[in-house]
């Protein structure tokens, strides 16, 4: 059986705390896409960690954690995300597996991030310059090298191969960063990455089910960031919804039981592209400040707004969403008026759907507004001592985007979150 937590806006919806939360009662947690332009943030020991590789359940020692072959791996970032796990006293080489059929990052797509980034001048993407696209460009190109392959004698032509007719698309972007030193710690990380349990996870992960075994697939990134349903062209090169746990693990639709849906109480976004609830004044600037809403990757400053039900709505219907679970409701205590946008109007005309075109459409939103619960919620237990102006507003949720809201996280605490 497997379950499924994943963002339901433009990342960064507090993921990571929610899947170590849930971690205890799975066998295995994996990462189905996505690779290090992901930062989930959890605490342990009441230290603060981000993860950009390897999966969110890694401080429980009973769980596995598995990086699939839909994710795309820099393994200079999971050396030295080993090192940190390590730490902790936890052994990666007993609790990590890695795909066969993980694509790796090479030095060069880094590069070809940059340099394609910067040629878009005013219209990039606002990458997190990880590599990303271009290592799943040679994914679906099929050139890549997958971590399988550095088991093989004939790695070394294959990488010699790759950098060449990646050199002469860097000469024709006029990229001539000296790379050398990424190189060097790119081998050393790949020496290090065939210490590590490589695995067909196919078939371990479909063995596990077939015992009985509970499987959790972690998302990375958000549905609106998701490449063929997201706010194209800005938005990551995976697919981030439901829909990437089956090719992202080698799993079959009718194994996948709960999908849980993360959402902020409002929304944010890092990076450039379509926001339509987003604000440019002081509350805007009041979301940011409280919560704390710089990327966990990249530290930019995130692009603070209201919460945007027409997006949401769309999130849950393409993901098949069956939970949903609203974090940072603690982030609005102090406000006294809250909006929620239940419309669009796009280019005139008023819609409750997501425009194909958002990027190029002029999208206003409109909002209902609702009570604040101006209170401080962060040290609540239970769902009766919820304020009832809370209530309200996850009420509306529910009914809008038909799904319930079952969980409310109100600190970025592992146990600071409500079952309603
Ligand atoms: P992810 O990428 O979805 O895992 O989310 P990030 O880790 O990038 O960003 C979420 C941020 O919000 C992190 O700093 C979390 O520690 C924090 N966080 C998570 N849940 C809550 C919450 O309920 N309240 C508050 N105040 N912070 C939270
Ligand atoms: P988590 O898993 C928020 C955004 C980038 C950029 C766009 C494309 O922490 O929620 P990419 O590096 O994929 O080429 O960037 O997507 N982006 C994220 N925004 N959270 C993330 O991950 C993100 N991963 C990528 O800011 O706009
Ligand atoms: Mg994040």
């Amino acid at each position: 059986m497997v379950d499924v937590i994943l963002g339901l806006q433009w990342g960064d919806e507090g993921k990571g705390k929610i899947v170590d939360y849930f971690a205890p009662g799975y066998d295995i947690v994996a990462r189905f896409q996505g690779g290090p332009n992901a930062g989930h943030t959890l605490y342990v020991e009441d230290k603060k960690v981000v993860l950009h590789q390897i999966p969110s359940g890694i401080f429980h020692q009973n769980t596995i954690n598995l990086i699939g072959g839909g994710v795309v791996l820099d393994p200079v970032t999971l050396r030295k995300e080993c090192a940190l796990v390590e730490s902790f006293g936890i052994d990666v080489k007993k609790n990590l597996y890695i795909s066969q059929r993980t694509n790796i990052i090479v030095p060069t797509h880094r590069a070809l991030d940059k340099a394609s980034e910067t040629s878009k001048g005013t219209d990039k993407i606002g990458s997190t310059l990880k590599g990303i696209g271009p290592a799943y460009m040679d994914k679906t190109g099929r050139n890549a090298i997958r971590v399988g392959d550095i088991l093989d004698k004939s790695f070394i032509t294959n990488y010699i191969k790759l950098r060449l007719k990646h050199q002469k698309l860097l000469d024709n972007f006029h990229f001539n960063e000296d790379i050398s030193d990424w190189e060097d710690e790119f081998f050393e990380a790949i020496e290090f990455l065939r210490t590590l349990n490589i695995v067909n996870t196919e078939y371990y992960v479909n063995n596990q089910i077939k015992d009985g075994k509970k499987v959790l697939a972690e998302g990375a990134q958000g549905s609106m960031l998701d490449i063929d349903f997201g706010t194209f062209p800005f938005v990551t090169s995976s697919n981030t919804i439901s829909a990437g746990v089956c090719t992202g693990l080698g799993i079959a639709p009718q194994k996948i039981n709960e999908v849980m849906g993360v959402t902020k109480a409002y929304c944010t976004r890092v990076g450039s592209g379509p926001f339509p609830t987003e604000l440019f004044d002081e509350t805007g600037e009041e979301l940011r400040k409280i919560g704390s809403e710089f990327g966990a990757t990249t530290g930019r400053p995130r692009r603070c707004g209201w919460m945007d039900l027409v997006a949401l709505q769309y999130a849950c219907m393409i993901n098949g969403v069956t939970k949903v679970i609203m974090t940072k409701a603690d982030v609005l205590d102090s406000f006294k008026e809250l909006n929620m946008c239940t419309s669009y109007i796009v280019n005139g005309t008023p819609t409750t759907e997501v425009p194909y075109q958002i990027s190029k459409a002029k999208v206003e939103p409109v909002y209902e507004q609702f009570e604040g619960w101006n209170t401080d919620t962060t040290a609540i237990k239970d769902t009766a001592a919820l304020p009832a102006t809370m209530h309200s507003y996850v009420k509306y949720i529910n009914e809008f985007v038909g799904a319930p809201v079952k969980y409310v996280s109100n600190g970025p605490g592992r146990d600071q979150i409500v079952e309603l």
